[in-house]
């Protein structure tokens, strides 16, 4: 088969289509004849070696794919041979097949495109467990999302408003916040203007909001906890600006902010079933239209290098999705 083949830690720059194997689904695994894998910002950390998963070389990255069970383990009885599913993988989308453990592959529905359904699992997945179950946003609260046109981003604004919240976006420049707004933002902020926290002050009556979502980190995290309410909830759920911040304990203290850190694909052991309940809420949210899975840009398997150079310049809007097959 055909596969981006990552041969050293030197990054995407050296990713490389070969011909490998197609691998064998031992106890437990599906095999996924892959259609299209979507990326993710985590792929530009996982060929450095720098994620929190260091896959033994060589490999091909993509966490998450749609396709077709092709095989199976003997002992998995959830699938089925032909069936239509979108499944998150430790690692191998960008591959013709992939495998994926039992409990991570999902059934989608037959007019529900590859395309689509590839973009699913590891935004929305992380959107929907971090907001309503690990902070526990709950409806007529404020919340705010960070780096709210990119692939995590859009997907809190969508669910913070499906869930009844009001939702300021941040993102950086007019057409991103034009996208946010499309998908339900009440407020924008341009974060590229600065006065981020003062403009949210502004638009909570001085009070601050309840929630805020951040996946860039940096000193918009900064702004962040300054402009967080008192007993307030921010959940840490990425680094985009490639700056950890350092939280102070004090202003934690005297604000009583929680500040939840928020690592989404560790819960795929920790706990199953509230994965399970998530994407069952998610897709009823998507067939009903609540929800609209954003791609802004596709590639081909042979392309892979221009899809992770459009997402790590900040071209890509929502999801950049790679089609493994035509
Ligand atoms: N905790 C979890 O479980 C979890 C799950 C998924 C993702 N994440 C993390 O969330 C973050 C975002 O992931 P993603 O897949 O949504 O990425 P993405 O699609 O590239 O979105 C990241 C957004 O961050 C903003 N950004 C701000 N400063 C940036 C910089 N210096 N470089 C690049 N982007 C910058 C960009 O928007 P503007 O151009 O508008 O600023 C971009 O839209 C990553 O750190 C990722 O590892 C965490």
């Amino acid at each position: 088969m055909k596969a981006a083949l990552c041969t050293s830690f030197d990054g995407y720059q050296s990713l490389d289509l070969a011909d490998v194997a197609v691998p064998e689904p031992g106890a437990g695994q599906v095999l996924i004849r892959v259609q299209a894998s979507a990326l993710n910002f985590a792929d530009s950390l996982i060929v450095k070696g720098k994620y929190q998963v260091k896959p033994p070389l060589p490999f091909s990255p993509g966490l998450e794919c749609a396709g077709v069970v092709e095989a199976m383990g003997a002992d998995v009885e959830s699938c089925k041979v032909g069936q239509r599913v979108m499944a998150v993988l430790d690692w191998g989308g960008f591959a013709e097949y992939a495998l994926a453990t039992a409990s991570d592959v999902y059934p989608i529905a037959d007019n529900l495109d590859f395309t689509t359904a590839a973009a699913i699992p590891v935004a929305y997945g992380t959107s929907h467990h971090g907001l309503i179950v690990k902070a526990g946003l709950k409806a007529g609260e404020t919340l705010v999302v960070h780096g709210a046109a990119g692939g995590v981003g859009l997907t809190a604004v969508e669910i913070g408003k499906r869930v009844g919240a009001t939702v300021i976006a941040t993102a950086g420049g007019p057409e991103k916040l034009a996208i946010c707004k499309e998908h339900g933002a009440d407020h924008l902020i341009d974060y590229r203007e600065g006065g981020v926290r003062e403009k949210i002050k502004e638009l909570t009556g001085g009070l601050g909001a309840h929630v805020a979502y951040d996946p860039v980190g940096g000193d918009l995290f900064t702004e962040t906890l300054r402009s967080t309410r008192q007993d307030g909830r921010i959940l840490v759920v990425g680094f985009a600006s490639g700056h950890i911040p350092q939280i102070p304990a004090n202003i934690i203290m005297v604000k009583n902010i929680t500040c939840i850190g928020y690592h989404w694909g560790a819960y795929r052991s920790l706990d199953p079933d509230a994965l399970r309940a998530s994407f069952a809420q998610l897709m009823g949210w998507i067939e009903d239209g609540s929800l609209k899975p954003h791609v802004s840009l596709t590639f081909n398997l042979d392309q892979v290098k221009e899809a992770y150079e459009a997402l790590l310049s900040r071209k890509s809007t929502g999801k950049v999705v790679v089609k493994i097959r035509p």
